[in-house]
C-alpha cells in the first residue's frame, strides 16, 4: 500500500497532540461511487478537489484550519508548522468511534449535533470538504470538531457548491446509522436544509435530482452504494417542501 502520509499521536508537554506528515503524492483523483456519479451525471458539487501531497497539502490544511477557526468552528489548534508537517492539538474522539459505542438513540443525538455544527459553519460562510464521521470528533464537552482539511473544494467550485458537497458527503457517510434513513435522518435534516440560503438549497435540489438514477439503482450495487442510496433519499425527502 502506498503511504500517503502519517498521522501520529503524541504527548507534548503533558498534552495530547497529533503530528500529521504530508508525503509527496502523485495521485490526483480518488474515484469512489460519488466521484464517478459526479463525472457521469455532471454534479458539480461532487467533483473531486485537486489532491496534493507534501508541502502543498500541508499549506492547504494550515490555511483551512485558520479559516475555519475564524468561522468559529472547532478545529485543532496549530502547535507547530514545518514545510510538510503540522503539529496540532487534540479535539476529541472521532464521531465514528462514538457512533459505534452507543445505541440508536445515542447515534441519532450525536448525528443531530453534527448536523447543527455543519449548518453553523455554513451560516458563517465556511465549508468543510470531507465531513465523514471519521473526520468529525466529539469533544469532552460534547461539541463537534472537524478534521482532515488537506483538500480544499473551493479550489474547483463555488462556496455554494462546496456547502452542497458537505451535505452530500455527510449524508453518504452517516445515513447508515439509521434503520430508516428516509424517515429518521430526513426528519433531522429537514429544518436545517429548509433554512439553508436559497442558492445552496437550489443547488442541492438540482444535485439530488441528477443523482436520482444512482438512488434508484443503488440497492442493486452492493452495500456501499445502498447506503448512498439511503443518503440521497434522505436528502431528497428533507428538501421536499
Ligand atoms: N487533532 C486531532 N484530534 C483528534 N484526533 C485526531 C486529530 N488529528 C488526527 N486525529 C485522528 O487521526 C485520524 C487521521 O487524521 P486525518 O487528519 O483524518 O488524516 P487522514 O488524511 O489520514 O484521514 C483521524 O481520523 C483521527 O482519528
Ligand atoms: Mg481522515
Amino acid at each position: 500500500m502506498k503511504q500517503e502520509h502519517a498521522v501520529i499521536r503524541m504527548d507534548v508537554l503533558g498534552r495530547k497532540a497529533w503530528l500529521k506528515v504530508y508525503v509527496e503524492d502523485e495521485r490526483r483523483f480518488k474515484l469512489g461511487v460519488l466521484d464517478l456519479a459526479a463525472r457521469v451525471l455532471g454534479v458539480r458539487a461532487l467533483r473531486p478537489p485537486p489532491h496534493w501531497g507534501g508541502a502543498r497539502a500541508c499549506a492547504t490544511e494550515h490555511k483551512r484550519l485558520q479559516e475555519l477557526a475564524a468561522c468559529g468552528a472547532r478545529v485543532p489548534e496549530v502547535l507547530g508548522v514545518g514545510p510538510n508537517a503540522l503539529l496540532i492539538g487534540d479535539i476529541g474522539t472521532t464521531l465514528k468511534s462514538r457512533l459505534h459505542e452507543t445505541d440508536a438513540a445515542g447515534q441519532a443525538r450525536l448525528i443531530a449535533l453534527a448536523v447543527q455544527a455543519l449548518a453553523q459553519v455554513h451560516a458563517r460562510g465556511g465549508h468543510i470538504g470531507q465531513p465523514y464521521a471519521r473526520n468529525l470528533t466529539v469533544t469532552d464537552e460534547g461539541g463537534i470538531g472537524f478534521l482532515d482539511l488537506e483538500e480544499d473544494p473551493r479550489d474547483n467550485m463555488t462556496l455554494e457548491q462546496a456547502q452542497v458537497r458537505d451535505w452530500l458527503v455527510f449524508a453518504a457517510g452517516t445515513s447508515r446509522y439509521f434503520e430508516h434513513p428516509e424517515v429518521e435522518f430526513a426528519a433531522l435534516l429537514r429544518p436545517v436544509l429548509q433554512a439553508a440560503p436559497e442558492p445552496v438549497r437550489t443547488e442541492l435540489v438540482r444535485s439530488v435530482r441528477r443523482l436520482r438514477i444512482v438512488e434508484r439503482i443503488a440497492s442493486r450495487l452492493g452495500e456501499r452504494a445502498r447506503r448512498i442510496g439511503g443518503a440521497l433519499a434522505s436528502l431528497r425527502i428533507a428538501l421536499d417542501a
